[in-house]
Formats: structure tokens, C-alpha cells, sequence
């Protein structure tokens, strides 16, 4: 009886000890950070070009010199502030308007070909699924033009799938 319990003693410390490492392994990224629409470019080139022609990528340019210093403005008009991104300080990047990073995610760590090519492994690093919810961050009632929102509409005006052919799932 007693050598039994010392036995399963054993063997449930003996798990633990082997499954603890490989836990810890899979928090261990650090946080991702805003790389700009420009490192997308290069690998992504029709891409942008078709989002470079979006009102999203002209989004900073709607703000009158005074309101582009608004932080209440900034939020939804710029990609990453408030996040280490726009107007961070020490961030030279170009991040005004809104960028592939804000519906996909900071870019810093699944930005490589080698990571990108692995769906699992690029999400693990901050790529982001895109739905609704991600539009409705900055389309709602916070918007002080705000005048309703038809996300599948929008997919295919304001993402970037009306120049390249390619088209966003409604996911
Ligand atoms: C060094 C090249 C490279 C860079 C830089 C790059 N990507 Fe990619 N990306 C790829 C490759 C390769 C794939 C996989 C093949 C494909 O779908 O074209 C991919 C796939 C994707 C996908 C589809 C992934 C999926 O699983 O649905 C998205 C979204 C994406 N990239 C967004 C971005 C964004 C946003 C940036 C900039 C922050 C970026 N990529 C920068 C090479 C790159
Ligand atoms: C970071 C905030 C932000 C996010 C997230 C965002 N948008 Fe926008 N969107 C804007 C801003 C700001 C404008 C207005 C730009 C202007 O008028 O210069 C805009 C304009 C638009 C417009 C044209 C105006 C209108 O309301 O019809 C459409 C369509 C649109 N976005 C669709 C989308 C879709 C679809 C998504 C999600 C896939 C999305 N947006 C995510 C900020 C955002
Ligand atoms: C307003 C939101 C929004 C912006 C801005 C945006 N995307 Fe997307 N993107 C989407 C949606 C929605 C999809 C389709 C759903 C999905 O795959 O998650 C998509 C899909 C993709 C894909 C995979 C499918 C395809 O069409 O090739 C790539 C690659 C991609 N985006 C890259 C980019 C790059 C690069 C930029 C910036 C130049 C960018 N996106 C800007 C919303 C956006
Ligand atoms: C919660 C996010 C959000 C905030 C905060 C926000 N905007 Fe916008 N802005 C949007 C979106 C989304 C649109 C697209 C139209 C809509 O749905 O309101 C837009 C459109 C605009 C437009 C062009 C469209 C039009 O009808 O004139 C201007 C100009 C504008 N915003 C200025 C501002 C200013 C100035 C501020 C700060 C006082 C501000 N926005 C704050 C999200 C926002």
C-alpha cells in the first residue's frame, strides 16, 4: 500500500517536472511592434498598392493641422497610437493613416517569409485574424461622423481587394 502510493508519488512529480519546460516555452515571445506599411511593401507589393489607394491609407489627411495633435483624433486616424506606435517617442516609422498593422496586427515578429509561410507560427507572433470586430474599434458612435457601418461593403472598398483581384473573405 505504501510503496504503491510512493510509485504514483513518482510518477505524477515525473510528469510535472517533464511537461513545466515545454509550457513556459510557448509565453515566451516578446511583444511585437509596428514596422509600418512600407515593410510590407516589399513582399506584399500589390497589396499595397491596392490599399494605397484606400481612404484608409488617406486617413491622416482628413485631420486639420490642430485635430492631427489630437489624441482623441489619433486613435482612430493613425495605426498603433496609444500602442507604442504612432507618436511614440523614439518612433521614426511612418504609421499616420491606417496601415496594414492595424487590422493585422504589429508586424515586428511574423514579418519573415519564413514565419509568414507557417499560418500557426504567425499568428503565435501577432498576426492577426481580421472580422468585424476589428472594424467596430474605430467604427462606432466614438466617431464623430459616425453614420452607421456595413462591414462586407467595406471589405471590398476600403481593405485592399478592389485593385488586386483578390478577394477578403467575409471571416
Ligand atoms: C519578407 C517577406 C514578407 C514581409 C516583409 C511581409 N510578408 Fe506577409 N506574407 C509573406 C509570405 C511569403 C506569405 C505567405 C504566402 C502568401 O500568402 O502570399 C505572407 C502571408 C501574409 C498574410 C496571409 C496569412 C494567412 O495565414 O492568412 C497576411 C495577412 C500578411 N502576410 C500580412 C503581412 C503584413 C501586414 C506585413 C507587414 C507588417 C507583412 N505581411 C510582411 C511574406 C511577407
Ligand atoms: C484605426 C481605426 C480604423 C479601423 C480599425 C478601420 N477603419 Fe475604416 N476608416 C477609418 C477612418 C479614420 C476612416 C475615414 C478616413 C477619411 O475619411 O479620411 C475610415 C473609412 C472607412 C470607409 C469609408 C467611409 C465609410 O464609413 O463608408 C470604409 C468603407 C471603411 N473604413 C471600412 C473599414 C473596414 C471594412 C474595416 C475593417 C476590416 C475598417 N474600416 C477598419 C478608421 C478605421
Ligand atoms: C481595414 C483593414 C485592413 C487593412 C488596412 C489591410 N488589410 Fe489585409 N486583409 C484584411 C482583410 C479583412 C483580409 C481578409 C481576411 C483575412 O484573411 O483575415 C485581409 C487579407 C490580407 C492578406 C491575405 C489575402 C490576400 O488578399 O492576399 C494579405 C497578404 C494582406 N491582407 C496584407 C495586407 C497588407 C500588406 C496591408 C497594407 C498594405 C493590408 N493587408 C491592409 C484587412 C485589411
Ligand atoms: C472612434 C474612432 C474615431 C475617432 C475618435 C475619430 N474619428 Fe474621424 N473618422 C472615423 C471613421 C471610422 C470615419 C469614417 C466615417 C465614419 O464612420 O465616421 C472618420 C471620418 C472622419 C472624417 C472624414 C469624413 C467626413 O464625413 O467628414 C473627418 C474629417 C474626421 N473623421 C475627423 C475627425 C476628427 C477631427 C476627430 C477628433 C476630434 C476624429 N475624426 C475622431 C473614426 C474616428
Amino acid at each position: 500500500m505504501k510503496r504503491a502510493s510512493l510509485i504514483l508519488a513518482f510518477v505524477v512529480i515525473s510528469i510535472v517536472l517533464v511537461a513545466w519546460p515545454s509550457k513556459e516555452k510557448e509565453v515566451e515571445h516578446p511583444t511585437p511592434s509596428y514596422v509600418g506599411a512600407g515593410k510590407c511593401k516589399v513582399c506584399h507589393l500589390e497589396t499595397y498598392n491596392s490599399w494605397k489607394t484606400t481612404i484608409h491609407a488617406r486617413s491622416f489627411s482628413a485631420l486639420k493641422a490642430e485635430e492631427a495633435k489630437d489624441s482623441t483624433c489619433l486613435r482612430c486616424h493613425t495605426t498603433g497610437f496609444g500602442d507604442g506606435g504612432y507618436g511614440a517617442e523614439g518612433n521614426f516609422i511612418d504609421l499616420a493613416g491606417v496601415q496594414c498593422e492595424v487590422c493585422h496586427g504589429a508586424g515586428s515578429l511574423y514579418s519573415r517569409s519564413s514565419v509568414m509561410r507557417q499560418p500557426d507560427l504567425s499568428r503565435e507572433l501577432g498576426l492577426v485574424a481580421v472580422d468585424s470586430t476589428t472594424c467596430t474599434t474605430c467604427h462606432n458612435d466614438r466617431s464623430p461622423t459616425f453614420k452607421g457601418f456595413a462591414y462586407k461593403a467595406g471589405l471590398i472598398t476600403a481593405t485592399h481587394t478592389h485593385k488586386s483581384g483578390r478577394r477578403a473573405t467575409g471571416r
